[in-house]
């Protein structure tokens, strides 16, 4: 009988496993550069371009370079969340879009969440350890910050 139990929830899982993979998010893709891109409205140098590409842009752009196993669920619902989440919060491509404030509230976040090592996230570098800022990479992103708020200031 338990024989019975632990082979038809085996069964059950599976079955369930096989059928979630027919669910897939809809992928974070622009074909179209944004016209709203911070790099396209500050100045950004080559420098913190890369730095915000390999550590940020997965989930703070319109751009996701999705991992082989996003096509797997439940993971694709995993990282679909954080990239819907982070880039709530914000998108370095439409940054324009936003107002004075939030524009240096969102740089003062970029510091702070750099500084308190919140970001990038620690799930993120787990698997892309590139995606590790170095104290020089903290210090030039911060001093960055600080010079485009007191442009936009
Ligand atoms: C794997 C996805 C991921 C990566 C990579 C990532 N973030 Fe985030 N980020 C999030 C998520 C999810 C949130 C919203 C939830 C939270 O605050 O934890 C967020 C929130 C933020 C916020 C807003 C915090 C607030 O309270 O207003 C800032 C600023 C931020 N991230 C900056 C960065 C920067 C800068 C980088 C690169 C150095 C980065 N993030 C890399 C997922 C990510």
């Amino acid at each position: 009988m338990k024989k019975l139990i632990l082979k038809t929830a085996a069964v059950i899982l599976i079955v369930l496993l096989v059928g979630i993979q027919f669910f897939k998010t809809k992928e974070n893709k622009s074909t179209q550069n944004s016209g709203n891109a911070i790099t396209q409205h500050y100045d950004v140098p080559n420098n913190i371009k890369n730095i915000l590409k390999t550590s940020c842009y997965d989930c703070h752009s319109n751009n996701t370079n999705y991992p082989w196993y996003n096509k797997i669920q439940p993971i694709n619902w995993w990282l679909a969340k954080h990239v819907n989440e982070g880039r709530k919060e914000l998108n370095f491509d439409e940054f324009n879009t936003y107002s004075t404030k939030k524009k240096l509230h969102k740089l003062d976040e970029v510091i702070k969440t750099i500084k308190d090592n919140e970001m990038p996230l620690k799930s993120y570098t787990l698997f892309h350890g590139d995606a590790n800022l170095s104290d020089s990479d903290k210090q030039d992103i911060e001093a960055w910050a600080k010079k485009i708020r007191n442009v936009i200031q």
